[in-house]
């Protein structure tokens, strides 16, 4: 199916896309998709009917339907590690059974929410207290999954917080966690130790220094620490009482897992009810993805104009351009979630793939990228296929004409991707203004924009803790589908492994507790000059 995919492409590579629109009066209608409160534009791309047939083909020849029920249903997908991939039931509030192993694993889901949410209340009504009163900041210390999910959520909403202040402290680099306790009050801060393994280096130094500091005032530090983890004997040995530890299973992923516990510092700042209601968001979009046809199948759509962009047209990255600046953190929130699923070398089977693994995604917010990047995007040599994200309307109507300008200036860039400009479209401008041709020409090859360059939007009607829920677990799905279609197993993540061992080998000979026998001469020599230079 590949192989008549690239050969398919090579017949329709040079096209305008301008040109699909002529020939098709209903384009904008036919490669668009309406998911009730979600709306996905895809006819700014080069697919056409039939290329769209090409990767439906594909995607069912890679059991699309067969791989979504086996993960929805617990089956342990997850094969390098023998695991179930169920974050999906973590936000499947009707409880309706999902087993693993034979066992129904949803009356504990829903008790840890019950206890979330019962410790939230009790935080936020001020029934929980810190040695200083009623708690004022809480502090989330974990990393990836752990840490880019809350903060992503809490920024994303901000327009319904009204709980405690939330902070992240993420970097081992101690000025991350100086920087972030130094303007607070140990006596009114709670910190949660959000770490699945509850052994990731950070994250346990992190804790570890923020225990000293709250020591230095607080008597008796550990009841204002919580902890989120699959690990309660780690939790039990840092000291942490089971009624502020949050536990869940090893079916849900790091990057998976902001549905359940590792959301703890989401429904304590913005409160059970936003929540929940991020979470019936989810919800609606696995029944979505569940139950929609192929071609209405939004995250499956997604995934096969990724898959066209990536491995097809051989277009390396994907810029995220969310024109909404609460979403500022979802580019790196994606970045974990596709990399990590997606950056794999061999197939489930562990042989090395024949294509290219997922694509690198990286972006910024709109209107912020126009003044920085976009140029590379108009006019550089490669092409990025651009994913635009935007409301219909803001939370602050009274700046209504702010965000006016800024659904112009998205619509704008899609369109200006794809049209172009010419040399002589430039000069004629150049005409209109009365300056002479020839004193214009040379500078007019600078002002030419290639066009025909690929883009999608996805207009949503306000960012709501709803549609919030929906965009992410569109997003996880399209990250799924896309990996079936390669043969990865998207639930894994060995890459990370080899980095965090080394580092743990070149600490102890930083710390002088061991010799550098084995190091690659360049490192040894870093080593050797970072020690001069301090
Ligand atoms: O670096 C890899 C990773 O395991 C991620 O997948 C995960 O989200 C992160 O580290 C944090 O892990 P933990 O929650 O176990 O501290």
């Amino acid at each position: 199916m590949f192989d008549q995919l690239l050969r398919h492409f090579d017949t329709v590579r040079d096209r305008k896309i301008t040109s699909l629109f002529d020939q098709d009066k209903k384009r904008a209608i036919t490669f668009s998709i309406f998911q009730e409160d979600l709306f996905f534009d895809f006819s700014k791309t080069n697919i056409d009917k039939a290329t769209l047939k090409l990767l439906m083909d594909l995607a069912r020849s890679r059991r699309i339907f067969e791989a979504r029920d086996a993960m929805f249903s617990g089956e342990p997908i997850n094969t390098s590690e023998g695991r179930a991939v169920l974050h999906t039931a973590l936000r499947n509030l009707e409880g309706s059974p999902i087993y693993v192993d034979e066992i129904d694993v949803m009356p504990s889901v829903i008790q840890t929410l019950e206890k979330m949410k019962d410790f939230s209340e009790r935080l936020r009504s001020g029934h929980f207290l810190g040695q200083g009163g009623a708690i004022t900041d809480v502090v989330n210390i974990g990393i990836g999954g752990s840490d880019l999910g809350p903060a992503m959520v809490i920024k994303a909403l901000a327009p319904y917080q009204d709980g405690p202040n939330c902070h992240f402290i993420s970097n081992v680099d101690g000025s991350h966690i100086h920087d972030v306790l130094s303007g607070l009050n140990p006596e009114t801060t709670l910190i949660i130790i959000a770490s699945k393994t509850f052994t990731t280096l950070e994250t346990m130094k992190n804790a570890q220094t923020a225990y000293a500091w709250m020591s230095e005032v607080v008597n008796d530090p550990s009841l204002q620490f919580a902890a989120v983890s699959t690990a309660f004997h780690k939790t039990d040995e840092f000291g942490i009482s089971r009624d502020r530890v949050f536990g869940f299973e090893d079916w849900v992923g790091g990057r998976y897992s902001l549905w359940g516990p590792i959301g703890l510092s989401i429904i304590i700042t913005l409160g059970a009810k936003v929540f929940e209601s991020f979470l019936n968001g989810a919800h609606e979009m696995d029944n979505h993805f569940k139950n929609a046809e192929m071609v209405e199948n939004l995250p499956i759509i997604l995934a096969l104009v990724g898959v066209w962009h990536n491995q097809i047209c051989n277009y390396s990255t994907r810029a995220v351009l969310p024109y909404d600046q609460r979403l500022s953190k979802l580019p790196a929130y994606l970045q974990q979630l596709e990399m990590e699923s997606n950056g794999k070398g061999v197939n489930t089977d562990g042989r090395p793939l024949n294509f290219h693994s997922g694509p690198v995604v990286w972006g910024e917010t709109g209107t912020n990228g126009q003044h920085a990047f976009f140029q590379l995007l108009h006019q550089g040599t490669r092409i990025i296929p651009c994913e635009f994200l935007v409301a219909a309307q803001s939370h602050e109507a009274y700046l209504d004409h702010h965000h006016k300008s800024l659904l112009s200036n998205c619509l704008a860039q899609s369109e200006a991707l794809m049209l172009g400009r010419n040399f002589e479209e430039v000069c004629s401008k150049a005409d209109k203004d009365h300056i002479k041709r020839e004193e214009f020409e040379n500078q007019a090859r600078h002002r030419v924009f290639p066009g025909n360059r690929p883009s999608t939007t996805l207009l949503y009607p306000k960012l709501t803790p709803k549609i919030l829920g929906k965009i992410i677990a569109l997003y996880e799905h399209r990250v799924f589908v896309e990996g079936k279609i390669l043969g990865i197993n998207s639930f894994d993540q060995w890459g990370v492994e080899l980095g965090k061992e080394l580092a743990n080998e070149l600490e102890t000979i930083l710390l002088g507790n061991s010799e550098n026998k084995d190091l690659n001469t360049s490192t040894q020599n870093l080593i050797k000059i970072s020690k001069t230079m301090r």
